[in-house]
């Protein structure tokens, strides 16, 4: 266990607190596209504001390579966030330097201040020690609350974390407590439901979640390339060749260790992946040689349905079609609606599944939604994530 921001006193301190306000944005309009990540990380922002902490907010937005990139800056974020809060969120144009300094310092207790975007500086990522040590100046304590960075190793989620007593904040200690509950001590039955492009992707975390999953559906892009392993056709539909053996293996693993695998029985095809395509159903043994399969079918959403149904847990990651597209976006939705009805614990994983359930007001409907895309993917793998391993311990 990390030391909890609830174990230190924090008042007419200045805490330090990484946040992760990567929040996709409209490429056209620049406007916040979900604010998810904002309203998860509120918690931590209340008690400190109620236990009257000089509040100094830091998180990165986008990847701008090192440069300032006017599109990225933080200020639409401040002003949600002040929205969200209804108080003043103070703004500074950097995020270290003597501006920074200058604007900490006038900060009263229970004042809020978000620093500019963190990675306009290339030391950011590079975990440069005197980068780490011009933001550890800035507070008298350091808590991490940005879970979907924590599998990274970079200034301000680690380098500072090693100069300022460190504690783990209300949204990545929720975040850790739900992901960890399903490595150890899942409900049983017990599914992972998993979807997204690519097989390769979802290996490791497909093998270490074998010894501990009663039931595995597989949908999205990935089910093309177990179904071709298994001698299906798959049409257009891009297959990793040289994962076809590692899928067999996985359906082998699966069957030794009493894993019901779930293939799709029926997809849908189309003539293309635009809006405009024509498509249909069609069984896994007659996907036309022409035709692109962009989600799953009737029957395999029955299928899934009548399993998902029975488990006391399920963990979902990755999409079943191509949600990109509205009429493709079907099985995706589908599994949303079920899992959001259930009496099951369920947990979704971040990025852009967790953006869908967003989008149909579904999240306060699961047990969990994971602010963290790739590091819950890495959590659940049974990697040690940096941001969290180099926090104190209780
Ligand atoms: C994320 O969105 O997964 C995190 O904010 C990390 O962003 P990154 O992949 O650009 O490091």
């Amino acid at each position: 266990m990390k030391k909890s921001i609830r174990a230190v006193e924090v008042t007419g301190k200045r805490v330090l607190v990484r946040v992760d306000f990567n929040l996709p944005l409209d490429p056209k309009t620049n406007e916040i596209m979900d604010d998810s990540r904002i309203i998860a990380s509120l918690p931590t922002i209340w008690y400190l504001v109620e236990h009257k902490a000089k509040i100094i907010l830091c998180s990165h937005l986008g990847r701008p390579d090192g440069k300032v990139v006017e599109s990225l800056c933080m200020t639409p974020i401040a002003e949600r966030l002040s929205q969200l809060t209804n108080l003043p969120i103070y703004t500074v144009s950097d995020c270290v330097g003597p501006k920074v300094k200058k604007a900490v310092a006038k900060l009263k207790n229970g004042d809020i201040l978000l620093l500019e975007n963190l990675r306009f500086h290339p030391e950011e990522e590079k975990n440069n020690p005197d980068f780490a040590r011009q933001l550890a100046e800035l507070a008298d304590i350091y808590v991490d609350d940005a879970f979907g960075t924590a599998h990274r190793a970079h200034a301000s989620n680690y380098g500072v974390a090693k100069l300022l007593p460190s504690y783990a904040g209300l949204l990545l200690e929720k975040e850790l407590k739900a992901l960890g509950n399903l490595l150890t001590n899942a409900q049983h039955p017990f599914a992972a439901l998993l979807g997204g492009a690519k097989v390769s992707d979802k290996i490791t975390l497909i093998n270490n979640l074998m010894g501990k999953v009663d039931i595995l559906p597989i949908g999205g892009g990935m089910a093309a390339t177990f179904l071709s392993a298994q001698n299906y056709g798959v049409g257009l539909s891009s297959v990793e060749v040289d994962k076809k053996d590692l899928a067999n293996q996985i359906i082998a693993s699966a069957k030794a260790s009493n894993v019901s695998l779930l293939l799709p029985l029926d997809v849908i095809v189309a003539d293309a992946i635009n809006d405009q395509a024509r498509f249909s159903i069609a069984p896994v043994s007659m996907i036309p040689a022409n035709k692109y399969i962009v989600d799953i079918g009737p029957q395999t959403i029955e299928l899934f349905t009548e399993n998902l149904k029975k488990c006391h847990t399920i963990f979902w990651n990755g999409p079943m079609g191509v949600i990109e597209i509205p009429q493709f976006a079907r099985g995706t939705r589908a599994m949303a609606d079920l899992l959001a009805n259930l009496h099951a614990t369920t947990v979704v994983g971040g990025g852009s599944t967790a953006e869908i359930v967003a989008e149909m007001n579904l999240s306060s409907k699961m047990t969990h939604v994971s602010t963290g895309g790739g590091a819950s993917l890495n959590f659940l793998e049974g990697e040690v994530l940096p941001g969290v391993d180099v926090l104190s311990d209780e």
